[in-house]
């Protein structure tokens, strides 16, 4: 059977207690939408009341330490995620590596640890303007999976994977659908040749200024399992036409 489309809002660095609103508002949308599986990943404060607000769809961190607790002042550790009633976490998010000098190695061991903790992991893939002018974007994306995903005992069936091009993120610009179903194939190809079998039923995202307007378009692409939506995820008008793009889809 073929996966339900996964729609999840990253909030970044943004949210305080009135936002549950929208955590609200968007939950009952997804309720009368029971053919795509929605998500939001609030900051870590809003983390335990947004699993109270929200019946129908998940929640999750946007980070997690790649150590299971001690001395490390700011951080979040996976279990900590959890015991908040997280249900996944994104890991390796480019803001992270950019802002955070994240390693593929990092981002493995932090993946590894959320699964060790009981979440599943969205794992965060994707180049630079540069690289992908250099014509090295699907090379590189290749090395970044083949660097960060975990290789822990069935990890394959808690993974997504996040492909957002760096460049994409935040600014209006999206690659064409061509160069979406291009990259996503070249991950689908590499899941397989790490994960065998279960490689092919792993949920690949497409991230980057998604918006209703491209929703559609992009959801539509072979290989394209869903959406990370950052601005647009900021509040439920914007965010559920996104979820209801992936609705009409899967009735289409
Ligand atoms: P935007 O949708 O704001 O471009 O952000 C994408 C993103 O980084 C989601 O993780």
């Amino acid at each position: 059977m073929k996966s339900l489309r996964y729609i999840v809002g990253n909030w970044k660095m943004n949210g305080t207690r009135a936002m549950l609103n929208e955590a609200r508002a968007i939950d009952r949308a997804a309720a009368r939408l029971p053919r795509v599986q929605v998500a939001v990943a609030p900051p870590a404060t809003l983390l335990f009341r947004t699993r109270e607000a929200v019946e129908i769809i998940g929640v999750g961190g946007q980070d997690c330490h790649v150590e299971e607790s001690g001395a490390y002042t700011g951080d979040v550790a996976a279990a900590m995620l959890k015991d908040a009633g997280a249900d996944f976490t994104i890991v390796g998010h480019s803001e992270r590596r950019a802002m955070h000098g994240e390693t593929d190695e990092i981002v493995k061991a932090k993946a590894e640890t959320a699964l060790g903790a009981g979440l599943s992991v969205i794992v965060c893939v994707g180049e630079t303007e540069a690289e992908r002018d250099a014509g090295n974007a699907e090379d590189v994306v290749a090395r970044q999976l083949a660097n960060s995903l975990p290789r822990s005992e069935n990890a394959a069936d808690k993974l997504s994977v996040a492909y957002e091009p760096v460049w994409a993120i935040g600014t209006g610009r999206v690659p064409s659908t061509e160069d979406v179903a291009a990259m996503h194939a070249r991950i689908r190809a590499t899941l397989v040749e790490i994960y065998g079998e279960a490689g092919g039923t792993v949920r690949i995202l497409y991230g980057g200024s998604v918006k209703a307007e491209n929703a559609t378009e992009l959801l539509a692409v072979e290989e394209v399992g869903g959406a990370l939506v950052g601005g647009a995820s900021l509040s439920a008008e914007s965010f559920l036409a996104i979820v209801g793009a992936a609705a009409s889809l899967d009735e289409s």
